[in-house]
């Protein structure tokens, strides 16, 4: 996508395959940084810190890290020891196991002397394979945003951020919305601003504006009532895991938005790549949903009046805060799953299986 009309992904190896581009966005929306990425260290700390973030994207990151970690040492040893530190630094979102695990098959294929370059090579895979998969999204997306338009303003309303900036390029939730502003629709994103660390507000806001798309940010709470008062037409979320019975696991506050739209009788769409389908999970109890540190809840980060970037406490210092990241969304409650190959009906998920 561009910012500034210039096009970027939001990760990309430097050209001689030594090091790795990541745009951090625990600056945004304040400030556009590009930082590079040189060891395997720094991309575990990149993935946790969430400067890069979002399923699709943390696993090209990861992939990325194995590449790194090729540079510095070729053994088994070490690969075993990379696949640990990537697996373990973000839990929920299946993407990251996916791409290691696939790293992982690449590299046992291959001569450990080739190791390195094979590495690099593969997670240039992943990375194209999911701007690829997310303009699919978008195509499909775009279908069912047609079907129910009618020559005035739609109305999709989005929690958290499953844009460009959480995947490779294009987006999951967002892709759809792009391809029907591109295609000329009046398309209006109501953004739940996703406390805590307000992904939609921060990241979810600047995407959309950078791209011209109207929309308008919305605190969590919004949401049921905009829908009461029939200004939410389609709701569409990304999601961290989809299990294999179409239980949709996203950013905490999504299953609250499913019950209210499912109330107020709103289709409730995901939008993920296949790599976002764990095939091995059936019953979402199984998920390991992470859990943050309690400052993200007890603090907030936002722009000064001296124009840095500032933290300030907001709760009680006598209060303790949890911070529980995602939450499911059953299948019940799902319209529709769309991934790179069609849409599906949860019940009929297991037909994207091949
Ligand atoms: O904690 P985050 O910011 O990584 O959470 C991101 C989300 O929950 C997204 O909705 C999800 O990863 C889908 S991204 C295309």
């Amino acid at each position: 996508m561009k910012v500034a009309n210039q096009s970027f992904r939001t990760i990309w190896p430097d050209s001689s395959c030594k090091f790795v581009h990541i745009i951090d966005q625990t600056q945004l929306p304040f400030a556009f940084k590009i930082v590079q990425v040189h060891s395997l260290e720094q991309m575990v700390k990149a993935i946790k810190t969430m400067q890069v973030r979002g399923a699709p994207l943390i696993g090209a990151a990861a992939a990325y890290g194995m590449a790194l970690a090729m540079l510095e040492n070729e053994s088994d040893d070490y690969l075993l020891f990379a696949v640990k530190l990537l697996i373990n630094s973000r839990p929920t979102a299946v993407n990251l196991a996916w791409a290691v695990n696939r790293m992982v098959l690449a590299l046992q294929n291959a001569p450990i002397n080739r190791r390195n370059f094979t590495a690099w090579r593969e997670a240039a895979k992943i990375a194209q394979e999911d701007v690829l998969q997310n303009q699919r999204i978008g195509q499909h997306g775009l279908a069912i945003i047609k079907n129910q338009y009618q020559d005035k303003a739609f109305n999709i309303l989005t929690h958290c951020n499953a844009g460009w900036l959480a995947t490779v390029d294009y987006g999951t939730a967002l892709a759809p919305v792009y391809a029907a502003h591109d295609a000329g629709l009046d398309i209006h994103v109501w953004v739940d601003e996703t406390r805590p660390r307000n992904q939609g507000a921060a990241l979810t806001a600047w995407e959309l504006g950078k791209h011209g798309v109207p929309h308008t940010v919305i605190t969590d709470n919004a949401g049921g009532h905009l829908m009461q008062q029939g200004l939410v037409d389609m709701l569409i979320v990304g999601a961290d895991r989809v299990t294999s019975a179409g239980d949709v696991c996203n950013k905490i506050g999504t299953y609250l938005k499913a019950l209210a739209a499912f109330d107020n009788n709103i289709p409730f769409y995901a939008a993920v790549p296949s790599p976002t389908i764990d095939w091995s999970i059936a019953n979402y109890k199984d998920i390991d949903i992470e859990e943050r540190h309690s400052d993200e809840v007890t603090a907030i980060q936002g722009l000064a009046a001296d124009g840095s970037i500032q933290s300030v406490r907001l709760i009680p210092f006598e209060s303790s805060a949890a911070n529980h990241a995602f939450d499911v969304t059953p299948a019940r409650l799902v319209t529709g799953i769309i991934t790179e190959q069609a849409v599906f009906a949860p019940s009929e998920l297991h037909h994207s299986n091949r």
